[in-house]
């Protein structure tokens, strides 16, 4: 044996043996989730992001949960992460928001929303402004206008579709146009055109490393939110000069009589944080992350329902009918009305069903700000929580046969998804900090589903993919050909896809 191997045996060794069972009984001593912190600096990211790019993202959980048990700790982008695909646990967490955790994102998506926006406000000022959002989606506001409002924005599009259509790229424009209103009353144009190809600059850039030199992506995506920033802060000094002079707002395409509802005329109206109003840039910051709040998540939703209906033909069967009953008692061009929004049954299982399976926002991340016990392990304080609500909704346990689409789940008796679903289903989150956008998500989705189906048939124009990252999306934006439904006459025939 040489000196080397002598070396190695005698004090590499057992130094190596100290060392590894101090860490483990360090973690023992703190009691972490039990679980893998992967390789150095990366840890599990790769893993994670290359089943996220995937149709099944699932395994990543699954495997974990299988060694682990459903709380597990992990290392994603840059940090240790105590992850829970546990439905107790998450409603733990999302209900001691501000408590016991604080919210905690990702560097690129703070800096590219802006310090002032509601997903990154805490403290009271966040729960003013919470409640303020919500005073602006809720079912009041839904019955006095905002149904109104969709139902035409709705419509207007779909009038120019023919042929080929990127149900993505439309989906895109129905909610910014529709989110632009609510803001600031303005009627899509040239101007909210533009304002939404910068956006979709700036969303490309949430999920890139925040740094301008490594990611040129970032770097436009910096770019472009200073661009609709100051767009943005524009029409705030426009409204300021108008109320100052007693006109109250309008200029543009705002249209006159919303413009006293619209969420900027509310924040005007404010007390700001400090002393006196907010200022523009408050007010820009939280306008502008309130427009990627509404415009991303409702169009995928938009999209993904009908890739699923698409997929599951007696669905589809089932809402078109209860849409055409509707649709027969109105006539054909008459508004759809609240009554009629709360005569859609069927639809609304279609809706709750996309909702979970889509998993849009598949979970939150939280950071601990103490020492947390919980179910016998212990959370460091500073530590990254992430509560997985993909992981419950996609659990056979929860949800029987799970990962198959399945409104009818939704359907009433007491074996019913909708009655024994009360913690399980959690798409906008829960605690103090869910999503105000929910009614009006729900509303959106239902009203584009009615003139869809009562207006169109369609069929794939090719095989389109799922994936989960960096956002939920399919690959090729998916792709129908529609035709206009004469009653009675045949649906487009079906092109052949290459194999
Ligand atoms: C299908 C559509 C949508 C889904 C699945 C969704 C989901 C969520 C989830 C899970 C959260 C919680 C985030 C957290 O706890 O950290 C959230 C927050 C939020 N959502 Fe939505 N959302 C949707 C549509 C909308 C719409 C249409 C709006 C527009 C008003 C909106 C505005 C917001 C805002 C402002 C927050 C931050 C709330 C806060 O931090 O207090 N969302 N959303």
């Amino acid at each position: 044996m040489d000196s080397l191997t002598l070396f190695s045996l005698y004090f590499l060794l057992p130094l190596i043996l100290i060392l590894l069972f101090f860490l483990r009984s360090t973690h023992r001593s703190r009691r972490l989730p039990p679980g893998s912190l992967g390789l150095p600096f990366v840890g599990e990211t790769l893993q994670l992001i290359s089943a996220y790019k995937s149709e099944n993202p699932e395994p990543f959980i699954d495997e974990r949960v299988g060694r682990f048990g459903p709380i597990f700790t992990t290392h994603v982008f840059g940090e240790p992460t105590v992850f829970s695909a546990d439905p107790d646990t998450n409603r733990f967490i999302l209900q001691n928001e501000g408590r016991l955790f604080e919210s905690s994102y990702p560097g690129s998506i703070s800096n590219l929303l802006g310090r002032h926006s509601l997903l990154l406000m805490r403290g009271s000022l966040h729960k003013r402004m919470h409640s303020l959002t919500l005073s602006f989606a809720n079912s009041s506001i839904l019955q006095d206008h905002l149904l109104l409002d969709i139902d035409r924005l709705v419509r207007l599009n779909l009038d120019c579709w023919t042929g080929l259509v990127f149900l993505m790229d439309e989906a895109k424009k129905i909610t910014f146009e529709l989110t632009v209103k609510q803001l600031m009353s303005f009627d899509p144009c040239e101007w909210t055109e533009s304002l939404r190809k910068e956006y979709m600059l700036v969303i490309e850039g949430f999920f890139t490393i925040p740094f301008r030199l490594f990611s040129t992506t970032y770097r436009r995506a910096i770019e472009a939110r200073r661009k609709v920033a100051e767009a943005l802060g524009r029409v705030v000094r426009e409204r300021r000069r108008r109320r100052s002079r007693g006109g109250g707002g309008g200029g543009g395409g705002e249209g006159g009589d919303q413009r006293k509802n619209d969420m900027l005329g509310a924040l005007l109206d404010e007390e700001g944080g400090g002393a006196g109003g907010f200022s523009d840039e408050e007010i820009v910051d939280f306008m502008l992350a309130l427009l990627v709040a509404g415009y991303e998540t409702t169009s995928t939703i938009m999209t993904l329902a009908v890739k699923f209906l698409t997929e599951t033909p007696l669905a589809l069967a089932q809402l078109k009918e209860e849409q055409d009953e509707i649709r027969a008692r109105k006539g054909e061009s008459e508004a759809l009305e609240w009554n009629d929004y709360k005569s859609m049954p069927f639809t609304q299982c279609v809706v709750n069903e996309t909702l979970r399976v889509a998993n849009i926002i598949s979970g939150v991340f939280r950071r601990a700000m103490t020492d947390i016990d919980v179910k016998g392990y212990r959370i460091p304080k500073g530590y990254k929580v992430f509560a997985s609500l993909r992981a419950v909704h996609m659990d056979e346990d929860h949800f029987k046969d799970a990962r198959s689409f399945n409104p009818w789940r939704w359907q009433g008796g007491d074996s019913s998804a909708a009655t024994n679903s009360v913690n399980l289903f959690t798409p906008f989150g829960g605690g103090p900090r869910r999503c105000p956008g929910a009614e009006l998500a729900r509303a959106e989705l239902s009203v584009f589903l009615h003139h869809l189906v009562t207006r169109f048939s369609w069929v794939a124009a090719e095989d389109d993919k799922l994936v989960f990252f960096p956002t939920t999306r399919t690959q090729k934006r998916f792709p129908i050909i529609v035709q206009r439904r004469n009653h009675g006459a045949a649906p487009p025939p079906a092109p052949t896809f290459p194999l």
